[in-house]
């Protein structure tokens, strides 16, 4: 386990380009995977979950090219999986382990899904359920990981999502494409669309339909065949939540971040940075297969921070799921602190992100309440250097990093190492951003 010094900075200054997006990486992996023919991937992700999902395609017979400049060459299995020699590893992933199931599980071999010890942990009826329904015969554990999949054919079903989870949402939809029938899907609560603009790039159909006070219908046609694609996957949102949270901390800040991901259902994060002071200005937008891709520059207003708590609860929660440890960690250094309610989920993500956030903000002494779903946590406060357990959980290592720089004195992250899960290069960067 590596441990990270982290001492406080005096401002935050300078331009980052982040890796490839985690989520998007996944999918264009796995669509990859299972398309006809050489797909092209620019810029995909350099954090450890993606490669598992790569190296997953891999073991199930597609052929995976991984080039210096992060570029991507992924020749897919036309459709026909192969019988693979040994467990497919997850590794930490929940996003391979859940869409992956529902990926495999129409193609006709045993398929077993393995992970480490965070990711056995994880609850995986959530994607059993729906898969069982259209037939599929998967065996778990105490509801968990290692999970056993004996392909047969799927038939189509028409399921209500009972939790926002887009890695529930991409398994039933991976499914559905290879099922018989038009399997429909509907979410009260809309989680992030990756899945489907990656759909669409790789050549599938849907449609999509809302109707008000409707929850939003997707129906896919199974037997669809995919081809291959050329893209250039947007840099991580969830990752440059770090610097923008960072960037808040001082008055003085300025920051661009370019080929950025600006999703509009992954991007509620801008509005939070700029509700609690940030001024962010956007210089460039395009959009490449259904995801917009931008440059920004921010800046901090001190005259924007208000007294007021920032209050987080659903639907925004599931909109900020993965940012949400790092803005807690900075509410006691913000103005009006935060107000975070019907988070459960955090305590099922690759640790319980409330028990810890909670043991780290008490070790550097701020004051909040812990609730089953959530946390109140008063701002104006003042933090001091600690030891932070991160849990081995990438989100809480980099959050209480970006907490440090305001404390007084230094700090540790033990499990430092846990950030190369999403994003290898964070302390780099940190370092080179981080004025002292
Ligand atoms: C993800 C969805 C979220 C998120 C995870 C990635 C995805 O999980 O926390 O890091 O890529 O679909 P849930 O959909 O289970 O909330």
């Amino acid at each position: 386990m590596s441990t990270q010094i982290i001492r406080p900075a005096r401002s935050l200054q300078g331009s980052l380009t982040l890796p490839g997006d985690k989520s998007i990486s996944h999918r264009y992996a796995l669509l990859a995977g299972l398309a006809e023919g050489t797909s092209r991937l620019t810029n995909f992700s350099t954090g450890a979950d993606p490669h598992s999902s790569l190296a997953c395609m891999e073991a199930l017979g597609a052929s995976v090219l991984r080039n210096p400049d992060n570029s991507i060459e992924i020749t897919g299995v036309a459709g026909a999986f192969r019988q693979p020699s040994a467990p497919l590893d997850c590794g930490n992933s929940g996003s391979t382990m859940r869409m992956l199931s529902g990926l495999v599980a129409s193609h006709p071999h045993t398929f077993t899904l393995i992970g480490d010890p965070s990711l056995t942990l994880r609850p995986m009826e959530r994607i059993r359920n729906p898969l069982m329904q259209m037939g599929a015969k998967i065996d778990l554990t105490d509801g968990h990981a290692p999970i056993v999949i004996h392909g047969t054919p799927l038939y189509a079903i028409d399921f209500a999502t009972p939790i926002p989870s887009a890695q529930v949402k991409t398994a039933v939809l991976f499914a559905g494409m290879q099922a018989e029938g038009v399997t429909s899907l509907s979410e009260s609560i809309l989680t992030r669309d990756h899945t489907e603009q990656a759909l669409l790039a790789f050549g599938a159909s849907f449609t999509r339909s809302r109707s008000p006070n409707e929850p939003a219908r997707l129906s896919i046609p199974g037997g669809q065949r995919l081809h291959a694609v050329d893209a250039t996957i947007p840099g991580d949102i969830s990752s440059a939540a770090f610097f923008l949270c960072a960037a808040l901390l001082f008055p003085d800040s300025n920051l661009v971040l370019d080929s950025l991901g600006m999703n509009p259902t992954r991007a509620a994060l801008l509005d939070v940075i700029a509700a609690l002071g940030g001024r962010i200005k956007v210089l460039t937008v395009e959009e490449h297969h259904g995801e917009l891709i931008g440059t920004i520059q921010v800046n901090v207003d001190p005259a924007k921070r208000t007294a007021s708590p920032l209050i987080i609860n659903s639907p925004l929660t599931a909109q900020l799921i993965d940012e949400l440890p790092v803005l807690a960690a900075i509410a006691p250094l913000t103005r009006g602190g935060l107000i975070l309610r019907n988070a459960q989920e955090l305590r099922v993500k690759e640790s319980d992100r409330i028990t810890l956030v909670a043991k780290n903000l008490r070790a550097m002494g701020a004051q909040f309440t812990e609730y089953p779903d959530g946390l109140e946590i008063p701002g104006n406060q003042s933090l001091h250097g600690a030891t932070i357990d991160s849990g081995s959980d990438h989100r809480i290592a980099m959050a209480f990093a970006i907490a440090a720089l305001r404390a007084t004195g230094d700090s540790e992250i033990l499990g430092a190492e846990s950030a190369s899960i999403s994003f290898p290069e964070f302390f780099t960067a940190l370092d080179s951003l981080a004025l002292r």
